[in-house]
C-alpha cells in the first residue's frame, strides 16, 4: 500500500524537473495523477497511473478544462499540486507591462484560479490539500527578479489564506520553497560549471538540490503525514538560505 493509495491529484509543470519528480513519485506511491503542461510539451511517462493533458494553465478556460478532465478521469479530486512556474531576468526599472504580467500569469494568477476551481472538489474530500510550489525568492532577492520574487511572495500569502479559509473543511494548503535546484528552469545557468559550483558551495550541504528533493517534501504534504500542517513555506534548500 502506497503513501497515496486511493487518492487523485493534479500537479502541473509535470513535463519537466520539479513536476516530473512528483508525478512519478506519487504515482510510485498509488496516486492517480493528471500531469499537465504547456502544449507541445513532453509528457511521455511510463506509469500506468499518470494522465496527461496539455494546456496553458494561464489560459481563462485552463482552471475549468483541468479540473474537468481530473474529475472526468478519477472521479474525485483530492490533491491540487500547483507547480508549475516561469521566470525572466530584468531589472525593475527596464520591464514592461507584459514581461510582468507574463510571469504574474503563470506564477500567481493562475495558482488562485486553479486553487478556487478546485475548492468545491477538495471540500468534499475528506484528505484535501493544496500544495504550491513558491520559492527561497518568496523572501530573498536577486538583480533582475523583481517580477519571479513578486510572483512567489504572493504564493506564500495566498497559501496562508486558502489554509485560513479552508481548514473548516479539513483542507490544508502549504507551499514548497525550493532553493537551488538542477531542473529545466535553472538548465542553461547551471551548465556553467563554475556558477553551478558557486549555488552548489551556497549550500551546507555542498550540492545542487534535485527534482526528487522537493517531490519528496511534496509528498510529505500531500500524504497523512501531514494531516495537521496548514499555512506553512516549508524550504527545500540544503539550507542554502541559513546564511545571509
Ligand atoms: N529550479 C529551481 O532552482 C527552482 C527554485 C525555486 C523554485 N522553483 C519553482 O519550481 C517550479 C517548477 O520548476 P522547475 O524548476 O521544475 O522548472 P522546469 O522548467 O523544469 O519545469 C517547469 C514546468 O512548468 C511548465 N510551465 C511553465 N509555464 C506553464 C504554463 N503556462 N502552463 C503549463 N505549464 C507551464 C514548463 O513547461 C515546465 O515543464 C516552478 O514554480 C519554479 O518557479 C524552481
Amino acid at each position: 500500500m502506497g503513501r497515496l493509495t486511493g487518492k487523485s491529484t493534479i500537479i502541473t509543470g509535470a513535463a519537466s524537473g520539479i513536476g516530473r519528480a512528483a508525478a512519478e513519485l506519487f504515482a510510485a506511491e498509488g496516486c492517480d495523477v493528471l500531469a499537465v503542461d504547456r502544449p507541445g510539451s513532453d509528457l511521455t511517462f511510463s506509469h500506468a497511473q499518470i494522465r496527461v493533458m496539455e494546456q496553458d494553465i494561464a489560459q481563462d478556460e485552463a482552471p475549468a478544462n483541468i479540473v474537468g478532465a481530473a474529475l472526468a478521469a478519477f472521479g474525485k479530486l483530492d490533491v491540487l499540486y500547483n507547480n508549475a512556474g516561469v521566470s525572466n531576468s530584468t531589472l525593475a526599472a527596464q520591464m514592461d507591462d507584459a514581461q510582468w504580467d507574463w510571469v504574474m500569469s503563470i506564477n500567481l494568477r493562475a495558482v488562485f484560479r486553479l486553487s478556487r476551481e478546485a475548492i468545491p472538489h477538495l471540500v468534499k474530500s475528506d484528505h484535501g490539500r493544496i500544495i504550491s510550489t513558491s520559492s527561497v525568492m518568496a523572501q530573498g532577492t536577486d538583480y533582475g527578479l523583481a517580477a519571479y520574487c513578486a510572483s512567489k511572495s504572493g504564493v506564500v500569502g495566498l497559501t496562508r489564506n486558502l489554509a485560513l479559509e479552508l481548514g473548516k473543511f479539513g483542507v490544508t494548503a502549504n507551499a514548497i520553497m525550493p532553493g537551488a535546484i538542477a531542473t529545466g528552469m535553472t538548465r542553461a545557468s547551471f551548465a556553467n560549471e563554475d556558477i553551478a559550483a558557486i549555488w552548489a558551495k551556497k549550500s551546507p550541504l555542498r550540492r545542487l538540490g534535485q527534482p526528487i528533493d522537493v517531490a519528496r517534501v511534496a509528498l510529505f504534504l500531500a500524504s497523512d503525514d501531514a494531516d495537521f500542517v496548514t499555512g506553512q513555506a516549508i524550504a527545500a534548500d540544503g539550507g542554502l538560505t541559513l546564511r545571509v
